[in-house]
């Protein structure tokens, strides 16, 4: 289990977000971060991650009694936020593709209380759902699009589970055009992140280095809005947060 950085191998050692092999160096990458990954959210945001993800939950606006697939669940933090969301659940499901960071997802539900609708977890590829369509009434995604393959076919396949009248919801960072912003932070992004990310990872992995490589090449806010909107998602809307460098995008299945 991820508990322990592993050397990288050459596979991980660099990781162009435009590579066609990402897929599976992206999973590399998260085994061999897993086991400090959430200590690495928490540092790295400032302690700010679970409140953005709280806002995903928010802005999803439950309406009880749904199924949710939290689709790159990873270490199931935003997966056990809905799954003790008021109102309740029917059912929550947390997919990922990397068995290192789902283990750990698997861990912290087993120590939580059982007052929730504990989740269950699958081994999935975001690109290939094994899920029937039409399927689930939410489907939320956090920081995992930003990784895909190839992001349009990954957004297809989350619509495709969606039920009509559904929601996806995304939280993902998202680039900085406005230049005055972007000075702001771009070091934070750019130096501190990659640094502070080798260190605490204990690594050499380039997890934080790939970071800021693969927001820069990210559609932004209005982008991913009008792609959602191309998928034939209606009433499409984000909020940004945290400097303008974090999004959240909602929106319904036609
Ligand atoms: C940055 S982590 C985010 C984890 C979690 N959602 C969170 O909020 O902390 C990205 C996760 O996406 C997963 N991932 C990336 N591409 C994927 C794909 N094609 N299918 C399934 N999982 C994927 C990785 O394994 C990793 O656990």
């Amino acid at each position: 289990m991820g508990t322990k950085s592993q050397a990288p191998s050459p596979a991980a050692a660099e990781i162009d977000p435009a590579d066609p092999h990402k897929g599976a160096k992206v999973r590399e990458m998260f085994a061999g971060i897993a086991g400090r990954y959430d200590l690495l959210n928490r540092v790295l945001s400032g302690g700010r991650d679970q409140a953005w993800r709280r806002r995903a939950v928010k802005m999803t606006a439950l309406r009880g009694g749904e199924t949710i697939l939290d689709c790159c669940c990873g270490t199931g933090d935003l997966t056990l936020l809905f799954a003790s969301a008021e109102p309740a659940p029917a059912r929550v499901v947390g997919a990922d593709f990397t068995p290192e960071m789902l283990r750990i997802a698997q861990k912290k539900t087993r120590e939580l209380a059982a007052a929730m609708k504990l989740p269950a977890y699958s081994a999935a590829d975001g690109l290939r759902l094994p899920f029937a369509d039409a399927s689930f009434d939410v489907v939320s995604v956090a920081f995992g699009v930003r990784n895909f393959q190839d992001v349009n076919a990954g957004l297809k396949d989350l619509i495709r589970v969606l039920r009509p009248g559904g929601r996806l919801v995304i939280l993902e960072f998202t680039p900085v055009r406005n230049w005055f912003w972007r000075a702001l932070t771009s070091v934070h992004l750019n130096h501190m992140v990659p640094l502070i990310g080798q260190i605490v990872s204990r690594s050499r992995h380039q997890a934080y280095r790939y970071l800021p490589k693969s927001i820069g090449v990210f559609p932004d806010a209005e982008e991913l809005k009008g792609r959602l909107e191309g998928l034939g998602l209606r009433e499409v809307h984000y909020r940004k947060l945290n400097l303008r460098t974090v999004a959240i995008h909602v929106g319904t299945k036609g």
